[in-house]
């Protein structure tokens, strides 16, 4: 090809006028909400990571957000071909298309252990459909999530399902799908976290729950844990990984990119927060750990559906909508790759969807048998499954976020992007500020401090 644009069709857009807005707001909300934001909140002490995490949202995701959805509306292309085109448009250096490779990458590896964890939403909805969640105690429900990872078999069925389904939706086309089902499962989702709210009031734990979400205690965040809040700030929205960007390039011209940015971080901040208003009075009110890792939530919220009325119907509504919300966010973990091969290779959508299923199957495969038959199969401490999130959400997110952010603050000089954006002077040269300094320098900040070079 050289270098080229094979492009001749014109980019496929959004259909309604809340296409973008749904579908990235599906992108967003996900296991990072419900299940990755309560557990890491319980693991780096409550309180003081959820501000730094807030903050990091505020200064860092918002900002960097505006930068990806117009590099992809301006490049309409992949991420590798939205960025080279942006970057060649402003005669500026091809070495940044690096970027666009790092992110379509970090999506891909993410993906591989998100199924995983889909999987365990779908095998939990399973046994709530059939009564496989009987048990009053919480070393009950510590068996039975030891019990559903043991089996590789069980384990390796439910996350090739989540392959499988991710791959059909994709290779169909992102637009009619996904606009469709985020539309009423997104509303869905918040009644089903308002049902546990209302009876966590009520469970005796509340009270615990709220003081160790919002009670700030300084001395309890570690470096690692500032770079945790950070880099769960970029998987949160989806950032740096190419997700964002690609539904980006779908965006029609006339669309406000700051509205709707604002619009899928307030929305993806209030479904975490209320995911931890959920889970920690059914953990306090229990007497578990808050810090009890990756099985958190399905441990302590099988025991609140039990004990409340009408607990079965609400726990089959409760993980049927987790495990939409997490269809809705891998498909675009690897729409990326997919419009690539697409765009690049001349692939069809389903065979573009089904080669990248493929690779996504043998590694997500590998990454599974971490929690059976490969439990000895570390490197360093870690097993597959924790090296694909620990590199993504600590190295490639942080590190990726860091280059957009820079690329559209100093690279692109604002240039191309100040069209697309479309603000008044006064809130461009806010943005501006954000992603040349104030991004750039909090990223840094939290890296050096994790990796123990300075004292903060
Ligand atoms: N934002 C998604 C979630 O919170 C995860 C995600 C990460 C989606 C990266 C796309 C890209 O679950
Ligand atoms: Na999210």
């Amino acid at each position: 090809h050289g270098t080229d644009m094979t492009t001749t069709q014109p980019r496929t857009q959004w259909l309604g006028r809340w296409g973008f807005v749904l579908a990235a707001t599906g992108s967003a909300v996900g296991l990072g909400n419900i299940w990755k934001f309560p557990y890491m909140t319980g693991e780096y002490g409550g309180g003081a990571f959820v501000l730094v995490y807030l903050a990091c949202i505020l200064a860092v995701g918002v900002p960097v957000m505006m930068a990806e959805i117009a590099l992809g509306r301006r490049g309409r292309g992949s991420p590798v071909d939205a960025v080279r085109r942006v970057v060649a448009e402003s005669g500026r250096s091809g070495a940044w298309s690096l970027l666009g490779w790092m992110a379509m990458l970090c999506g891909f590896l993410i993906l591989c252990f998100y199924v995983v964890v889909a999987g365990w939403s779908f095998a939990y909805l399973w046994k709530m459909l059939s009564g496989g969640l009987a048990g009053g105690s919480v070393e009950d429900m510590v068996a039975i999530f030891a019990a559903n990872n043991a089996s590789p078999w069980n384990l390796g069925l439910w996350s090739t399902l989540v392959t499988v389904a991710t791959m059909v939706i994709v290779g169909k086309g992102v637009q009619a799908g996904i606009e469709k089902s985020v539309g009423w499962m997104m509303p869905g989702m918040v009644v089903m976290l308002l049902v546990l709210i209302v009876y966590g009031l009520f469970s005796g734990g509340f009270g615990a729950a709220l003081r160790f979400l919002f009670v700030f205690d300084a001395g309890s965040l570690s470096g690692e844990g500032l770079l945790a809040a950070l880099g769960h700030a970029f998987f949160t929205l989806s950032l740096a990984s190419g997700a964002i960007l690609t539904y980006g390039s779908y965006l029609p011209a006339g669309a406000s990119i700051v509205r709707t940015s604002l619009t899928v971080a307030v929305a993806d901040t209030l479904v975490a927060l209320m995911a931890g208003l959920a889970i920690f009075p059914a953990i306090f009110a229990n007497g578990m750990d808050p810090g009890e890792g990756p099985g958190l939530i399905f441990m302590s919220l099988p025991l609140a559906f039990q004990a409340m009325p009408l607990g079965t119907l609400f726990g089959v509504l409760f993980f049927a909508m987790l495990s939409m919300a997490a269809l809705t966010s891998a498909i675009s973990m690897v729409e990326a790759t997919v419009s690539w091969l697409c765009d690049r290779h001349g692939l069809s959508r389903p065979a573009a969807a089904w080669g990248a299923g493929s690779v996504l199957w043998v590694i997500s495969t590998l990454a599974m048998l971490s929690f059976n038959l490969g439990a000895d199969w570390t490197l360093a401490g870690r097993h597959l499954f924790d090296w694909l999130d620990y590199l993504t959400s600590r190295w490639l997110m942080p590190l990726g976020g860091l280059g957009m952010a820079l690329l559209a603050g100093f690279v692109l000089r604002g240039a191309p992007l100040r069209e697309e954006l479309g603000l008044t002077a006064g809130w461009h040269a806010l943005w501006l500020f954000m992603v040349r300094y104030v991004s750039p320098l909090g990223i840094l900040v939290v890296f050096v401090d994790a990796l123990g070079l300075v004292e903060v």
